[in-house]
């Protein structure tokens, strides 16, 4: 069972990026944290980060038999109707994660176009945004809902 967890645009940049939003671990930092993490559920976890869009989507493609996917789709969130349609081909369950309360934020960030192909949203908790999913998909797939 592997779960994969793919980063968009920018998050590259974690740990300097505004820390009220995203919190001050690195990338490296956060994937380090939810590797360990999936390791005590035993289930094992790739993490990856593209700030293109066709990376995305070829990285989303490739995942379509993995467990799971935990997808942070950053800026894309709001815009891309070719990560949502690739959402919805693939096989995989795909649950959007934001580091931040995109809620809470300004307008332009309340509509997210991925949501309705995802299994869900979580959104608001920083890094156990992630650790969040991953235990939904560990339950997922260890209990057959
Ligand atoms: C984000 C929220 C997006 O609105 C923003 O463009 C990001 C990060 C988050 O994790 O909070 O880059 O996805």
């Amino acid at each position: 069972m592997t779960i994969h967890i793919i980063h968009g645009p920018n998050l590259n940049l974690l740990g300097n990026r505004d820390h009220s939003h995203y919190g001050s671990l690195t990338l490296d930092e956060l994937n380090d944290r939810l590797l360990n993490w999936a390791r005590d559920k035993g289930v094992a976890c790739h993490a990856a980060q593209f700030n293109s869009e066709s990376d995305i989507i070829d990285a989303l493609h490739q995942a379509t038999n993995a467990a799971g996917i935990v997808l942070n789709p950053a800026a894309y969130t709001h815009t891309s109707i070719a990560i949502r349609d690739a959402i919805d081909a693939i096989s995989a369950p795909v649950v959007e994660v934001h580091l931040s309360h995109i809620h809470a934020r300004e307008s332009f960030r309340h509509q997210s176009v991925v949501a309705p192909v995802c299994v869900g949203q979580i959104c608001g908790f920083g890094w156990l945004s992630y650790a969040l999913a991953i235990d939904y998909l560990v339950q997922k797939n260890t209990r057959h809902q």
